[in-house]
């Protein structure tokens, strides 16, 4: 059997890349990967365990021990849960144990059709022979009136500036970490979402997906 079709979609948060992967998965019938879910699972683990996020020994542990049930836990999107998340992610041996697993999913997508895999080094490390690569980025502040909608909503009190706070910390954590930093792959395309809506940004992503598959 050739090759499946995979899609690699990196950026920041809330650049709008999880809701464009989602709808780019749809509208080809490819199976979805987010891979943030996966670092805020290992998070919430070592959280639970009252353990530090920052030492790689309690995130080792709970890395080698995930439970897959976690992936659905409501308390994976919660602010401490994010901020865990981008601190056990900058830890070399968790992103080596994840590995395979993210590599297995691009390979034989749920599905059989292909796959689409969103994070910050899918195009870079997990992915490098993507079909196509979208880099999705927005301002720090538009992203984090983003996020605070999507807070709001969820019922999460949280000023717009506790949510940027987190997001510009986020962002210096996973840029300038040494494993596998947050970076645009030199052959993918950059999508900025600054003054986009998420129809037509997900418009942009679809052809972008469009050309690259038909080539
Ligand atoms: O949804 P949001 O963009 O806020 O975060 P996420 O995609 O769920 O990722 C949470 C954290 O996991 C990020 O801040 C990164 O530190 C880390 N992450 C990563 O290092 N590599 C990935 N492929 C995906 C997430």
């Amino acid at each position: 059997m050739s090759k499946l079709p995979v899609i690699a979609i990196d950026g920041p948060a809330a650049s709008g890349k999880g809701t464009i992967a989602r709808r780019v998965a749809a509208a080809f019938g490819f199976a979805h990967l987010d891979t943030g879910t996966l670092y805020r699972a290992v998070a919430l683990a070592v959280l639970r365990k009252g353990g530090d996020p920052s030492n790689p020994a309690d995130a080792d542990a709970a890395v080698r021990a995930l439970d897959l049930s976690l992936l659905e836990d409501p308390a994976l999107r919660a602010q401490t849960t994010s901020v865990a998340a981008s601190k056990v992610a900058a830890i070399q041996s968790v992103r080596d144990e994840l590995l395979a697993f993210q590599r297995g999913f691009a390979a034989h997508p749920p599905g059989g059709r292909g796959a689409v895999l969103d994070g910050r080094d899918i195009g870079t490390v997990i992915c490098p022979n993507a079909d196509a690569k979208l880099f999705v980025t927005a301002t720090p502040e538009v992203r984090a009136h983003r996020r605070f909608l999507e807070h709001k909503a969820n019922g999460t009190l949280i000023t717009e500036a506790e949510v940027l706070a987190d997001i510009r910390s986020r962002d210096a954590r996973d840029s300038g970490r040494e494993a596998a930093p947050l970076k645009q792959a030199t052959d993918a395309h950059l999508l900025d979402t600054t003054h986009l809506d998420i129809e037509a940004a997900t418009e942009r992503a679809l052809s972008i997906v469009r050309a690259a598959l038909r080539t």
